[in-house]
């Protein structure tokens, strides 16, 4: 049976003074300042774009963080790999689907073990391991340009790779990576640079973090950490406009076929906990990609339905 991977961690307690209406803004390239996403509030300024402002480039090279248990090892029962009721959909992707010849690219598109990065981390199921940093971490593709290296899991970053190549083929222009991997520590000094940000503002502690909070994962709780999850878009700050332009919509038509999911969609907020974000993409495997895209339902949805006990 597909193996069903839980990530669990009693931590819940701590986010309850935290709201969970959120705005959302890529975690390392905010709007420019003074300009408004389509959430309606007012953004912090990008260091990309301006040049005026800089925030900590948080994506660290693999190796320089202490070993870790694999928390996907942890919290796996034969329950958890049990699916609820009936089984998803099975659709098979055609074989002809690419303009580009990405036939080295399959096994990592299609994972030989379907389930294997069916991992859900999010507010109510944060990290269990602090530490937890991927053992495969590989270099990614098209980082954008002044940032340094990122990194996904190695079939992350591989089909990545494979969805690059068919985007260019596909016309797809300037799309680049602003955020992949990030470590606990990394995302820590993330929510922190944004809580500091709004209080310099003239909010208060609890003000500045319910408004990070709706931008940004708080640390344990961001798939950002799983090495799975990558911010991709071509403006010089993300925003919900992407999802306008055509290499955003290619994007969000076309990535299931390598294995991806646009992770927080617009309309399911209440169900992601965080606003519609057109440039963060998760690898699930092109498996559960597919079905989760024919189903127009989230991660959280899926699993539910189909592998909750
Ligand atoms: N913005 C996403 C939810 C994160 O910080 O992981
Ligand atoms: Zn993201």
């Amino acid at each position: 049976m597909r193996k069903f991977i839980l990530i669990i961690l009693c931590a819940a307690t701590l986010l309850s003074s935290f709201s969970c209406v959120v705005i959302d803004v890529d975690e390392t390239t905010k709007s420019q300042p003074g300009s408004v996403n389509t959430s309606g509030k007012e953004t912090s300024a990008d260091p990309i774009g301006t040049g005026v402002e800089t925030i900590p480039d948080i994506t660290e090279a693999p190796g320089t963080t202490p070993p870790v248990t694999e928390p996907v090892t942890e919290a796996k029962t034969e329950a958890d790999t049990e699916p609820k009721t009936t089984e998803p959909p099975v659709t098979e992707a055609p074989e002809t689907m690419f303009k580009t010849d990405l036939s080295a690219f399959e096994k990592y598109m299609d994972p030989a073990d379907p389930s294997e990065y069916l991992i859900l981390v999010n507010p109510a199921n944060p990290m269990t391991d602090h530490s937890y940093k991927p053992k495969d971490l590989t270099k990614l593709v098209k980082v954008r340009e002044g940032r340094s290296s990122k990194y996904m899991r190695e079939y992350a970053a591989k089909a990545f790779e494979a969805m690059m190549k068919e985007a260019d083929a596909n016309g797809c222009k300037d799309l680049s990576v602003t955020s992949a991997f990030r470590s606990y520590s990394d995302q820590e000094s993330l929510f922190q640079y944004y809580v500091d940000k709004f209080m310099a503002k003239g909010m208060s502690k609890e003000e500045a973090i319910a408004a990070t909070r709706v931008d940004t994962a708080y640390p344990g709780e961001s798939e950002h950490q799983t090495g799975l999850a990558v911010d991709v878009h071509n403006l010089s700050a993300a925003d919900q406009k992407f999802a306008d332009k055509y290499e955003g919509k290619w994007l969000a038509e076309n990535c299931w076929k390598f294995g991806f999911i646009l992770r927080y969609p617009l309309g399911k907020e209440d169900i992601t906990g965080y606003v519609f974000e057109p440039w963060h993409f998760r690898f699930v495997g092109r498996t559960h990609a597919k079905r989760i895209y024919d189903l127009g339902i989230t991660l959280e949805e899926y699993l539910e339905k189909y592998y909750k006990d």
